[in-house]
């Protein structure tokens, strides 16, 4: 365990992250979808949430819509509200690290300086960044939440892509993409799925 690891004074009475790692047969890792509205990010991530569940894994989901209605309640869509947005779910995905989960984040993370504060807080390590890719005007045509088609309207504000910006990754950010407008949601699983599987198993 590295000095980082201790978020307990009273570390050495807690069961520690790797005799739970142990226990359920995985390595606990953060997989970090992000990407436009309507690119896909929870649609993969409930059906990979839901396969690792069927192989008896211990899983747990957070998802952009579901914190922002509880833990994120009143952040808005300003760059400051959507920076402690990202930074309140990484810090609560790190503790879902520390219970051995593989731990499922989908949030837009528009900006690349939020995902690399999101991998700095998880670590490095424990972090699987993963590119949902698919164009403004594919999502827009997708449009599964109306969402567009209210944007378009004039009735939502700083809408990613429209009013406010998405920063593709870097080479250097080492996401892991999945490109949704050329893939269907099958082959797109089936690809985060090897992929994630190669991360959290034991040699
Ligand atoms: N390869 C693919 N992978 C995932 N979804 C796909 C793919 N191809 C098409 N789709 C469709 O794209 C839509 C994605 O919607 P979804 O709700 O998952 O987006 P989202 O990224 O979670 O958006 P939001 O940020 O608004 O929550 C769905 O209707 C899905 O069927
Ligand atoms: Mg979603």
């Amino acid at each position: 365990m590295s000095a980082t690891d201790n978020l307990f004074p009273i570390f050495d009475r807690v069961v520690g992250r790797a005799e739970k790692e142990a226990k359920f047969g995985q390595r606990a890792r953060v997989v970090w979808l992000y990407g436009l509205s309507g690119s896909g990010k929870s649609t993969l991530a409930t059906a990979l949430e839901r396969r690792f569940f069927s192989e008896g894994r211990v899983t747990q989901l957070l998802d952009g819509d579901n914190v922002r209605t509880g833990l994120n309640q009143g952040l808005g869509f300003s760059e400051a509200d959507r920076t402690e947005n990202i930074r309140r779910v990484a810090e609560v995905a790190k503790l879902f690290v520390h219970a051995g989960a593989i731990t499922l984040c989908s949030f837009i993370t528009p900006t690349r300086q939020q995902r690399a504060n999101a991998r700095s807080i998880i670590g490095a390590d424990d972090f699987i960044e993963v590119y949902v890719k698919a164009s403004f005007e594919a999502c827009a045509a997708r449009d599964p939440k109306g969402l567009y088609a209210k944007a378009k309207a004039g009735g939502v504000k700083q809408f990613t892509g429209k009013d406010s910006g998405f920063e593709e990754p870097a080479a250097e950010d080492g996401s892991f993409i999945l490109d949704t407008e050329a893939e269907t949601p099958e082959q797109s699983l089936d690809r985060l799925y090897r992929f994630v599987v190669s991360r959290i198993q034991f040699p």
